[in-house]
Protein backbone atom coordinates (compact mmCIF):
# COMPACT_ATOMS: atom_id res chain seq x y z
CA UNK A 1 0.00 0.00 0.00
CA UNK A 2 0.47 3.50 0.53
CA UNK A 3 3.36 4.65 2.39
CA UNK A 4 2.55 7.17 5.51
CA UNK A 5 4.18 10.23 6.56
CA UNK A 6 3.95 11.76 9.64
CA UNK A 7 6.33 14.90 10.39
CA UNK A 8 6.95 16.39 14.01
CA UNK A 9 9.03 19.61 13.62
CA UNK A 10 10.25 22.53 16.94
CA UNK A 11 13.05 23.35 18.45
CA UNK A 12 15.43 21.43 20.67
CA UNK A 13 14.16 20.01 23.78
CA UNK A 14 10.36 19.90 23.16
CA UNK A 15 10.19 16.16 23.06
CA UNK A 16 9.90 15.35 19.82
CA UNK A 17 11.66 12.46 19.79
CA UNK A 18 9.73 11.21 22.66
CA UNK A 19 6.08 11.95 20.95
CA UNK A 20 7.38 10.33 17.36
CA UNK A 21 8.78 7.32 18.91
CA UNK A 22 5.22 6.91 20.86
CA UNK A 23 3.54 8.11 17.85
CA UNK A 24 5.26 5.59 15.22
CA UNK A 25 4.67 2.68 17.80
CA UNK A 26 0.95 3.78 17.09
CA UNK A 27 1.37 3.73 13.90
CA UNK A 28 3.25 0.71 13.63
CA UNK A 29 5.65 2.08 11.61
CA UNK A 30 9.62 3.38 12.00
CA UNK A 31 10.14 6.70 13.38
CA UNK A 32 13.48 8.76 11.91
CA UNK A 33 15.25 10.97 13.88
CA UNK A 34 16.84 13.41 11.45
CA UNK A 35 18.91 15.31 14.08
CA UNK A 36 20.39 11.86 14.46
CA UNK A 37 21.73 11.89 11.16
CA UNK A 38 23.28 15.74 11.30
CA UNK A 39 24.34 15.20 14.67
CA UNK A 40 26.58 12.10 13.31
CA UNK A 41 27.67 13.94 10.51
CA UNK A 42 28.95 16.44 13.01
CA UNK A 43 30.06 13.82 15.11
CA UNK A 44 32.10 11.76 12.10
CA UNK A 45 33.60 15.08 10.53
CA UNK A 46 34.62 16.26 13.76
CA UNK A 47 34.44 20.20 15.83
CA UNK A 48 35.48 22.74 13.13
CA UNK A 49 34.50 20.75 9.97
CA UNK A 50 31.79 23.58 9.11
CA UNK A 51 34.53 25.58 8.52
CA UNK A 52 35.85 22.85 5.56
CA UNK A 53 36.02 24.37 2.05
CA UNK A 54 32.37 22.39 0.70
CA UNK A 55 34.28 19.71 -1.70
CA UNK A 56 36.48 18.39 1.45
CA UNK A 57 32.84 18.21 3.46
CA UNK A 58 31.63 16.92 0.00
CA UNK A 59 34.58 14.00 -0.15
CA UNK A 60 34.05 13.03 3.98
CA UNK A 61 30.20 12.74 3.21
CA UNK A 62 30.48 10.42 -0.31
CA UNK A 63 31.32 7.26 1.77
CA UNK A 64 28.12 7.93 4.63
CA UNK A 65 25.02 5.52 3.99
CA UNK A 66 22.11 5.24 6.72
CA UNK A 67 19.77 2.63 7.15
CA UNK A 68 16.89 2.30 9.45
CA UNK A 69 15.21 -0.76 10.78
CA UNK A 70 12.57 -1.67 13.41
CA UNK A 71 9.86 0.11 14.61
CA UNK A 72 7.95 2.66 17.21
CA UNK A 73 10.47 3.10 20.07
CA UNK A 74 12.26 -0.23 18.47
CA UNK A 75 13.31 1.72 15.35
CA UNK A 76 17.23 1.52 14.78
CA UNK A 77 19.39 4.18 12.86
CA UNK A 78 22.47 3.39 11.36
CA UNK A 79 25.33 4.74 9.82
CA UNK A 80 27.49 2.60 7.61
CA UNK A 81 26.21 -0.21 9.44
CA UNK A 82 26.25 0.98 12.59
CA UNK A 83 24.09 1.98 15.06
CA UNK A 84 23.98 5.83 15.91
CA UNK A 85 24.57 5.63 19.73
CA UNK A 86 24.37 7.93 22.61
CA UNK A 87 27.91 9.84 21.90
CA UNK A 88 25.92 12.25 19.78
CA UNK A 89 23.56 13.16 22.68
CA UNK A 90 25.57 15.84 24.51
CA UNK A 91 24.69 20.02 23.95
CA UNK A 92 28.33 20.35 22.18
CA UNK A 93 27.51 17.95 19.65
CA UNK A 94 24.08 19.38 19.07
CA UNK A 95 25.56 22.83 18.68
CA UNK A 96 27.95 21.31 16.19
CA UNK A 97 24.93 19.71 14.34
CA UNK A 98 23.08 23.14 14.62
CA UNK A 99 26.30 24.31 12.56
CA UNK A 100 26.91 22.28 10.19
CA UNK A 101 23.10 22.28 9.43
CA UNK A 102 23.61 25.41 8.05
CA UNK A 103 25.55 24.49 5.76
CA UNK A 104 23.64 23.75 2.05
CA UNK A 105 26.29 20.92 0.79
CA UNK A 106 25.41 18.81 4.31
CA UNK A 107 21.68 19.41 3.96
CA UNK A 108 22.02 18.74 0.34
CA UNK A 109 22.88 15.47 1.52
CA UNK A 110 20.94 14.83 4.04
CA UNK A 111 17.92 15.68 2.30
CA UNK A 112 18.59 13.05 0.07
CA UNK A 113 18.94 10.41 2.29
CA UNK A 114 15.71 11.46 4.56
CA UNK A 115 13.92 11.12 1.00
CA UNK A 116 15.06 7.90 0.25
CA UNK A 117 14.62 6.30 3.52
CA UNK A 118 10.62 7.81 3.07
CA UNK A 119 10.39 6.18 -0.12
CA UNK A 120 11.03 2.60 1.37
CA UNK A 121 8.82 2.96 4.49
CA UNK A 122 6.09 4.55 6.40
CA UNK A 123 7.27 7.05 8.54
CA UNK A 124 7.16 9.60 11.71
CA UNK A 125 9.53 11.58 10.80
CA UNK A 126 10.93 14.56 13.43
CA UNK A 127 13.36 17.49 12.80
CA UNK A 128 13.41 20.91 12.06
CA UNK A 129 12.36 21.28 8.41
CA UNK A 130 9.99 17.91 7.88
CA UNK A 131 7.12 19.66 7.34
CA UNK A 132 8.36 22.15 5.08
CA UNK A 133 10.94 20.95 2.61
CA UNK A 134 11.58 17.20 3.22
CA UNK A 135 8.21 15.88 2.92
CA UNK A 136 5.97 18.64 1.82
CA UNK A 137 3.16 16.46 0.96
CA UNK A 138 2.65 14.56 4.09
CA UNK A 139 -0.90 14.16 5.47
CA UNK A 140 -0.25 14.97 9.07
CA UNK A 141 2.20 17.76 9.74
CA UNK A 142 2.63 18.79 13.90
CA UNK A 143 4.98 21.32 15.02
CA UNK A 144 5.73 21.09 18.76
CA UNK A 145 6.65 24.35 20.83
CA UNK A 146 7.39 25.14 24.39
CA UNK A 147 8.82 27.41 26.34
CA UNK A 148 12.62 27.50 26.54
CA UNK A 149 12.74 27.36 30.59
CA UNK A 150 10.24 24.01 29.85
CA UNK A 151 12.65 22.50 26.99
CA UNK A 152 15.65 23.31 28.93
CA UNK A 153 13.84 21.50 32.06
CA UNK A 154 12.91 18.17 29.89
CA UNK A 155 16.36 18.26 28.14
CA UNK A 156 18.01 18.28 31.96
CA UNK A 157 15.50 15.41 33.00
CA UNK A 158 16.59 13.60 29.83
CA UNK A 159 20.20 14.27 29.97
CA UNK A 160 19.99 12.83 33.74
CA UNK A 161 18.22 10.30 32.86
CA UNK A 162 21.14 8.92 30.08
CA UNK A 163 23.63 9.74 32.95
CA UNK A 164 24.95 13.04 31.65
CA UNK A 165 24.06 15.34 34.23
CA UNK A 166 24.11 19.13 33.23
CA UNK A 167 24.06 22.79 34.45
CA UNK A 168 20.20 23.59 33.60
CA UNK A 169 20.82 27.34 33.66
CA UNK A 170 23.70 26.86 31.54
CA UNK A 171 21.53 24.18 28.99
CA UNK A 172 18.68 27.15 28.46
CA UNK A 173 21.46 29.05 27.89
CA UNK A 174 22.79 26.78 25.12
CA UNK A 175 19.17 25.68 23.95
CA UNK A 176 18.14 29.33 22.86
CA UNK A 177 21.64 29.75 21.35
CA UNK A 178 20.78 26.68 19.45
CA UNK A 179 17.12 27.39 18.74
CA UNK A 180 18.08 31.13 17.74
CA UNK A 181 20.79 29.42 15.11
CA UNK A 182 18.16 27.67 13.74
CA UNK A 183 15.23 29.43 13.18
CA UNK A 184 17.29 32.46 11.30
CA UNK A 185 19.59 30.30 8.89
CA UNK A 186 19.03 31.00 5.73
CA UNK A 187 18.49 26.84 4.37
CA UNK A 188 14.95 25.49 5.80
CA UNK A 189 15.01 27.59 9.09
CA UNK A 190 12.83 26.14 11.99
CA UNK A 191 9.20 26.94 11.18
CA UNK A 192 5.96 25.54 11.11
CA UNK A 193 4.78 24.64 7.66
CA UNK A 194 1.88 26.64 6.74
CA UNK A 195 -0.58 23.33 7.45
CA UNK A 196 1.19 21.95 10.27
CA UNK A 197 -1.09 21.78 13.42
CA UNK A 198 1.08 24.13 16.02
CA UNK A 199 0.77 22.80 19.31
CA UNK A 200 2.43 24.88 22.34
CA UNK A 201 3.13 21.46 25.26
CA UNK A 202 4.10 24.53 27.98
CA UNK A 203 1.52 23.33 29.84
CA UNK A 204 0.99 19.57 28.79
CA UNK A 205 2.07 16.59 29.70
CA UNK A 206 3.36 13.99 27.47
CA UNK A 207 0.12 11.82 27.70
CA UNK A 208 -1.35 14.85 26.77
CA UNK A 209 0.33 15.81 23.95
CA UNK A 210 0.37 12.09 22.85
CA UNK A 211 -3.35 12.02 23.27
CA UNK A 212 -3.53 15.13 20.76
CA UNK A 213 -1.53 13.27 18.48
CA UNK A 214 -2.77 10.26 17.92
CA UNK A 215 -6.40 12.23 17.87
CA UNK A 216 -5.13 14.25 14.73
CA UNK A 217 -3.65 11.09 12.67
CA UNK A 218 -6.63 8.66 13.54
O1 LIG B 1 16.83 17.45 17.05
P1 LIG B 1 18.26 17.58 17.46
O2 LIG B 1 18.45 18.47 18.65
O3 LIG B 1 18.91 16.25 17.65
O4 LIG B 1 18.99 18.28 16.21
C1 LIG B 1 20.32 18.74 16.27
C2 LIG B 1 20.50 19.89 15.30
O5 LIG B 1 20.41 19.39 13.95
C3 LIG B 1 19.44 20.98 15.37
O6 LIG B 1 19.75 21.99 16.32
C4 LIG B 1 19.42 21.53 13.95
O7 LIG B 1 20.40 22.52 13.75
C5 LIG B 1 19.80 20.33 13.11
N1 LIG B 1 18.65 19.76 12.42
C6 LIG B 1 18.22 20.36 11.27
N2 LIG B 1 17.20 19.81 10.55
C7 LIG B 1 16.59 18.70 10.98
C8 LIG B 1 16.98 18.08 12.19
C9 LIG B 1 18.02 18.66 12.90
O8 LIG B 1 18.75 21.39 10.86
N3 LIG B 1 15.61 18.18 10.25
Amino acid sequence: GKRLIVTIDGPAGVGKSTMAKRLARFLAIPYLDTGAMFRSVAWKLGQGAWEWPEADIEKALSGVEYALSGVGEESVLALNGVPIGDEIRTEQVGMWASNVATLPVVRTFLKKAQQRLGEKFSLVAEGRDMGTVIFPDAPHKFFLDASVEERAHRRFLQLEAMGKPADLKELEAQIAARDHQDRNRAVAPLKPAADAVVIDTTEMDREQVLAALKEAVA
